[in-house]
């Protein structure tokens, strides 16, 4: 096996700093892959297979044959859908009638990117807006193999550049990739999630999930039309997840159960240009509650992002209520990233007097960050992680334990508001004079730069 040693380069104080990723850490998908092959289980030889006819071509739409041979497939059997062939879906589906079925996924589902056709006819779900191609629910549900689901999001970011997706106004909707609802007993192992317009998954009052071995990837091929808003995982109302080995290189969050979220198990992601494994947000309709507990996550890859580790949570006038309790965050390595650890229950887009006028009521206790290494970008000087717990609010018993997180400008700080009790490790407040020196110190020109033959 090749070497794996790679050198990322950064700027600091003029000079040339240089992270090491370290031996043994795969750079590229290919390398994810070798690392982490998918093992195929032997196939059950009494599960009946279902064939139905591949696409002919890119507008070659077989939603029917698909949906007929789920039902086909239903009870018991396998939906096969074979190497090489590609499955163009150009309709919404409504399969959340499974029960007991695998999907063996070798070859690709596609999306067809008729987006004002998608935007009058996909489901829809209240939550940040939503729209979905597919619904997927019931029990015992697997869909595993080494093929692709493509969301084709190219033509959908390209729409979408220059708008935001928080901004109340946004009326330009783009389908969530995968979506399933009421599914107890889901497991999607092996597969590729590729170019999903926005969000990549979302789970919505279900239980027993598991991804394993899956890469997601949403790469453009337009400058001035970046993937937006596709996040890796996203949930509400959720029991006992686990993520297990993940390749992820996409822009926004990488693992991001949102609302009532219990028994999260999360190890080994390599998480590219991503917002972080973030707690939230939560709290944000008024009068809701909603919480995310029981949550651990360790072996964490966290390049050129914008955050490692993240709680947030929302304050202002007309939010919810709740409670982050109990997440513990470990083995996070750290390069390019913003922060390597952020807690921010003033979220979003609110200034400290609006915070402190209106304040989070999100309680958030018991929170461990753990072996955090690496560097930070350099964006935000020599501070190198940021707890800002909204006035009036809970923010207990939050631990540093072995943080040992670097700045490329200097010696690290970390800055913390509000934090009852402490952090195990020194910390300063925002308005001290070693917080307001330690963010002017900035550093230019840190981009993390992969070598050109790294695919990710
Ligand atoms: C795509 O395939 C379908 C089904 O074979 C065919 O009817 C249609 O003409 C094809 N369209 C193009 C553009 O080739
Ligand atoms: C949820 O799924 C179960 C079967 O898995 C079904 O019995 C129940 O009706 C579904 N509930 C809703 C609200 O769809
Ligand atoms: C790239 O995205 C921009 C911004 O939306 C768009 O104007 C342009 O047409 C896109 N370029 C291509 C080649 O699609
Ligand atoms: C990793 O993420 C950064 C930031 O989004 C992005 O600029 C870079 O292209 C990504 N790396 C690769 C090789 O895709
Ligand atoms: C979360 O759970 C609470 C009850 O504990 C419920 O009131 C609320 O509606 C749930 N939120 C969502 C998004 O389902
Ligand atoms: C905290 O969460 C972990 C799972 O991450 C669980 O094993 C443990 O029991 C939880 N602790 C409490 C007090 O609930
Ligand atoms: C937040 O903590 C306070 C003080 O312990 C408690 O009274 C309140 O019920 C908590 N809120 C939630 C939503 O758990
Ligand atoms: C700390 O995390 C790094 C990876 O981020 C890992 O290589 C190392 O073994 C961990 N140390 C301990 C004591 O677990
Ligand atoms: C904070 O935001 C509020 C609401 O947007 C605005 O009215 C106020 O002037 C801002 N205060 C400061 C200090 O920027
Ligand atoms: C603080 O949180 C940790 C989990 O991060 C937990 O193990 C410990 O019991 C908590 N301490 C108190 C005093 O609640
Ligand atoms: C912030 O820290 C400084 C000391 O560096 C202290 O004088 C000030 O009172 C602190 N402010 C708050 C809000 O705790």
């Amino acid at each position: 096996m090749k070497s794996l040693a790679v050198v990322i380069l950064g700027a600091a104080f003029g000079a040339l700093a240089a992270i090491e990723l370290p031996a043994g850490v795969p750079r590229s998908l290919a390398e994810f892959r070798q690392k982490h092959p998918y093992q195929l289980q032997a196939r059950r030889p009494c599960r009946k297979i279902v064939k139905i006819r591949a696409s002919a071509n890119d507008t070659d739409d077989v939603a029917d044959e698909f949906l007929q041979g789920l039902h086909d497939a239903n009870y018991g059997g396998t939906l096969q859908l074979s190497k090489g062939q590609t499955f163009v879906i150009g309709k919404p589906l409504d399969l959340t009638f499974l029960d007991n079925v695998h999907v063996h996924l070798d070859g690709e589902i596609k999306f067809t990117n008729n987006t004002p056709y998608w935007q009058a006819n996909a489901f829809r779900h209240p939550f940040q807006n939503s729209i979905m191609f597919w619904k997927w629910g019931g029990k015992d549900i697997k869909i595993f193999g080494e093929g692709v689901l493509n969301g084709n999001g190219q033509r959908w970011w390209n729409e979408f550049a220059g708008l935001e997706i928080l901004d109340p106004t946004n009326a330009y909707l783009r389908p969530i990739l995968f979506y399933a609802e009421n599914a107890t007993g889901l497991a999607i192992e092996g597969i590729h999630l590729k170019d999903s317009p926005c969000w990549t998954t979302f789970f919505v009052t279900s239980k027993d999930i598991s991804l394993k071995d899956v890469a997601c990837t949403a790469e453009s091929n337009n400058a001035t039309a970046l993937p937006k808003n596709t996040d890796f995982f996203d949930s509400l109302n959720v029991e006992h997840v686990t993520v297990e080995r993940a390749w992820v290189n996409i822009g926004d969050d990488c693992f991001s159960p949102k609302s009532n979220a219990t028994d999260l198990y999360v190890n080994t992601m390599y998480c590219n240009g991503t917002h972080g494994q973030s707690m939230g947000s939560i709290g944000q309709y008024s009068g809701e509650k909603s919480f995310i507990r029981n949550v651990h996550i360790e072996n964490m890859w966290m390049l050129n992002g914008q955050h490692g580790a993240r709680l947030k949570s929302w304050a202002g006038q007309n939010v919810g209520y709740g409670f982050i309790d109990n997440v513990t965050f470990k083995n996070f390595w750290n390069a390019n990233n913003e922060y390597s650890a952020f807690l921010d229950s003033c979220y979003f887009n609110i200034n400290a007097t609006t915070c402190a006028a209106f304040p989070s009521q999100v309680n958030i206790t018991n929170v461990r960050f753990e072996n955090f290494t690496g560097s930070t970008s350099g964006k935000y000087g020599r501070a190198v992680a940021r707890l800002t717990c909204s006035p009036n609010a809970i923010c207990e018993n939050i631990s540093f334990k072995n943080f040992d997180v670097t700045s490329p400008c200097g010696p690290a700080v970390i800055i913390c508001d509000g934090i009852h009790g402490g952090i195990g490790t020194p910390c300063v407040n925002s308005t001290s004079p070693e917080a307001t020196a330690a963010l002017k110190a900035k550093c230019t020109a840190s981009m993390a730069t992969l070598p050109s033959a790294t695919p990710w």
